[in-house]
């Protein structure tokens, strides 16, 4: 989600029904995520891969929560290449060489999970293969981070030390988000150290993680730089210098015991 200028409030312990019905949540969100991988072959559009995933969440007894979502118009969001996030889905068909970010959100009986995978089409050059793979790499450390003790900005930290000595861009702008009964609660997890430089999110360096908080981890890495313009559908994320961008997110529950991520089958990412 992007860090538009919210005051940061102290985000709500869910109790262990709650999580429960978040873990059902995320379950069918990686259950959707890994149908549409094996659905995502070159000369299919990512409006089919749209009508498939609400298909699949439905069937689930899942709703779907992007759509309508500040108007947005779809189910699913499918970002191909130098596309970071919120790609509307449409009549394009995926090709060959392209790599492809989908983002996933489904509610069950109220609870919420969202989860993001990004996918090599076909053959791939080695640069945008690692890319994808190292911002999958700079997720788990992300998650590893969220233990309870740790400060929000040890999440962001996770994200720096993994990405910043291999060179990769990291998205400033957008971000993690708290999750429970919204998509989108508090507390706004930055990806990039520097949004935390602004004065009213300086504060929120030093939160400390505590047990029972749900929070989904998203990190966005480009093989170029950090900038971004959003295009003129007014959703879609661009790279401005259109460099390939990936992106990869879990909805996870910080415990006693670690992380434990709520939108795989396995608890782990
Ligand atoms: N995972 C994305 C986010 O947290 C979900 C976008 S939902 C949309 O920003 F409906 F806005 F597309
Ligand atoms: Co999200």
């Amino acid at each position: 989600m992007t860090s538009d200028s919210k005051t940061p409030r102290a985000p709500t312990i869910k109790s262990a029904r709650e999580i429960d019905l978040m873990r059902r949540a995320g379950h069918i969100v990686a259950d959707v995520l890994s149908v549409l991988r094996d659905a995502a072959r070159p000369g299919v559009t990512t409006q089919e891969l749209d009508m498939i995933a609400e298909r699949e969440i439905r069937s689930r007894g899942g709703v779907p929560s992007f759509l309508g979502y500040l108007d947005y118009p779809a189910h699913i969001c499918a970002s191909l290449n130098e596309e970071i996030v919120h790609g509307i889905p449409g009549p394009r068909a995926i090709a060959d060489g392209d790599i492809l970010s989908i983002d996933c959100g489904a509610i069950y009986e109220g609870y919420h999970g969202d989860s993001a995978i990004t996918i090599a089409i076909g053959n791939v050059p080695k640069d945008a293969l690692d890319l994808i793979e190292d911002t999958r790499l700079s997720m788990v450390a992300c998650i590893d981070a969220a233990r309870v003790g740790n400060k929000l900005i040890d999440l962001t930290k996770a994200i720096r030390d993994y990405a910043q000595p291999r060179g990769y861009g990291i998205i400033r702008q957008y971000g993690g988000h708290g999750i429970g009964t919204a998509m989108h609660e508090e507390p706004w997890i930055a990806n990039n150290l520097a949004d935390f430089d602004s004065p009213e999110r300086r504060s929120l360096r030093g939160f400390r993680l505590r047990p029972g908080m749900t929070v989904a981890l998203e990190p966005m890495l480009t093989l170029g730089g950090w900038q971004t313009y959003v295009g003129d559908d007014e959703w879609t994320v661009f790279t401005q210098d259109g460099s390939l961008s990936a992106h990869w997110e879990h909805t996870i529950v910080v415990t006693e015991d670690g992380p434990e991520v709520l939108t795989s089958r396995t608890g782990q990412p």
